[in-house]
């Protein structure tokens, strides 16, 4: 079943898109692992109602100055393929020291930026392609894995390590600019890609659909505004499907289409 990388620009909605999905997911009675790969934002374990683990998945390997100094050790010896921080792995053997789980429904973080000067976060960007890699799915079992803002995740290849792209519209300019060249960095992976409208009203919604239709890019739903969800958002409750009228139901439908 899928890995699903869910991008889009800053404040969009991924992180709300990809709560709500889950949920839609386990109702199914199927499994699912977030990951969280963004560095910066921390509001998706409030979101998705799960306790962050214990350690992050750079500290499960030790931290940052071990990890920089076994990725330079790699890259000095022969490069990247080399790589092996993990050996192949499945959702049911993940440590529970850095996946938490509530019922089906598991939630991860790769690693955050937590110190002044402590460098970039391609260490992150390493580590996490390689679990990803690494990690075999069942049929019944997804990943949906959240990102930072932009298109970071093209350049460090973590969209190899997935089966489609699904790109988070909101009603901006700079949104529609950036969807037409996530569309071409997919195709130039190879990625199936489809996007998700979200905080739309009738009159954005259609403003945005025929802007993306103009561009051949397909739509696979909407997400109106909910003040609920914006409010509940803002005090840091978790999420649920009952406070939108969008039906995510639709989006994992085509999906599996
Ligand atoms: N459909 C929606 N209706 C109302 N508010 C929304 C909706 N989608 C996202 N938001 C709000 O917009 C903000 C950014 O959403 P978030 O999912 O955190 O974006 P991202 O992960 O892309 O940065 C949050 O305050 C969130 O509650
Ligand atoms: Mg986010």
């Amino acid at each position: 079943m899928p890995k699903l990388i869910i991008c889009g620009r800053g404040g969009c909605g991924k992180s709300t898109l990809i709560t709500l999905m889950a949920q839609k997911i386990e109702e199914q009675g199927k499994k699912v692992l977030i990951v969280d790969s963004d560095e910066s934002n921390l509001g998706l374990s409030a979101m998705v109602g799960i306790e962050s683990p214990e350690k992050t998945l750079m500290n499960y390997l030790g931290g940052r100055p071990i990890l920089d100094g076994k990725l330079m050790e790699v890259f000095l010896n022969g490069g990247i393929e080399q790589l092996d921080l993990f050996s192949e792995t499945s959702l049911d053997k993940l440590p529970s020291e850095f996946v938490s789980w509530n019922g089906n429904k598991g939630f991860m973080q790769i690693g955050k930026i937590e110190h002044n000067n402590e460098g970039c976060a391609c260490p992150m960007g390493v580590v996490g392609n390689d679990f990803l890699n690494k990690l075999i799915l069942n049929q019944n079992e997804w990943v949906l894995i959240d990102t930072e803002a932009g298109v970071e995740h093209f350049g460090r290849g973590t969209v190899e390590e997935v089966d489609a792209v699904i790109m988070v519209v909101d009603p901006s300019n700079d949104a529609v600019l950036l969807s037409e060249k996530i569309s071409k960095l997919s195709n130039d992976a190879g990625k199936p890609f489809g996007i998700v409208l979200n905080r739309v009203d009738d009159e954005t919604k259609v403003i945005l659909e025929d802007a993306i239709s103009k561009k051949k890019i397909s739509i696979m739903g909407a997400i109106p505004y909910s003040k609920t969800m914006a409010r509940e958002n803002l005090v840091g409750n978790r999420l649920d499907n009952n406070m939108v009228e969008g039906n995510v139901g639709e989006i994992l439908k085509n999906l599996e289409n």
